[in-house]
């Protein structure tokens, strides 16, 4: 199963990722909790405290792999092992950054991306493994192929007009993408207001759910000693709604 959380910056999809990788791995999947935002995050709000290297830095795997910049490289490499070895194992959940591809217009075949996108397609799981990915604030990753193949995507949206603009943007691009399965998740809701504003705007087949905003996220943030269960009994009544089976 792959899972794509999207959405624009600041709406909660690294704090709803972590917590979903933790509640896919008390579920008893292997989870590959996977950071796509070049301003990432994602590994602070799981806990993990050392410094893990973006794939797209390993410029000599890359090389090897792939082939030299300029030159003609693999569109298919191999990539098997790179997962494995270059994943941090923390508390059952397996950790990989992505890193950032330096200013990569739309459709550029450099051999980054050629990597990337073959570490992607390369997960291809057993019923028992999941994928999560934590996409970047910007939506251009979805134009570069790391959707491709992916089951479901969570749009994470406040209830503001921008947010719901921005998700739009998402799940239109992510159809054109070939995303079959869109949901929306509703995050930092604070009144009654802001709950019916939202369900104005989605229609309940959309809405996977609504999170309540977090008083205590906000004053404490997310520290060191955090393992990403901040909101996992919302993620978890979320996720039911999901059939899990269906993916
Ligand atoms: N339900 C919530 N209530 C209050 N604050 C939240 C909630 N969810 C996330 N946050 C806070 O919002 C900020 C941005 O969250 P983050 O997950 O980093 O967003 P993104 O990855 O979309 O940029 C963080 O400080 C986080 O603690
Ligand atoms: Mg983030």
């Amino acid at each position: 199963m792959k899972i794509v959380v999207s959405g624009k910056g600041g709406v909660g999809k690294t704090t709803i990722s972590a917590s979903l990788a933790r509640y896919l791995k008390d579920k008893g999947f292997q989870v590959y909790a996977i950071d796509a935002d070049p301003d990432a995050n994602l590994a602070r709000t799981l806990g993990i405290k050392d410094d893990v290297k973006p794939l797209v830095e390993l410029e000599e795997v890359i090389e090897e792999k792939v082939g030299k910049k300029g030159s003609f490289y693999s569109l298919n490499p191999n990539v098997d092992s790179v997962v494995e070895d270059y994943s941090l194992l923390h508390d059952g959940i397996r950790f990989l950054r992505m890193g950032g591809v330096k200013k990569a217009s739309s459709g550029c075949y450099c051999p980054e991306n050629s990597f990337l996108n073959s570490i992607m397609r390369s997960l291809v799981f057993s019923r028992d493994e999941a994928v999560i990915l934590d996409m970047g604030a910007g939506i251009e990753h979805l134009t570069r192929g790391t959707s491709a193949g992916m089951d479901v995507m969570l749009i994470v949206c406040e209830p503001s007009k921008v947010s719901l603009d921005t998700a739009r943007t998402i799940e239109n691009l992510a159809k054109e993408g070939g995303v079959n399965k869109i949901k929306f998740i509703a995050n930092k809701v604070r009144s009654a207001k802001e709950e019916e504003f939202l369900r104005n705007n989605f229609t309940e087949e959309e809405l996977l759910g609504i999170i309540p905003y977090s008083e205590e996220l906000v004053l404490e943030g997310i520290s060191s000693e955090d393992d990403g269960s901040l909101l996992t009994a919302e993620v978890a009544e979320l996720m039911a709604k999901l059939d899990l089976d269906d993916i």
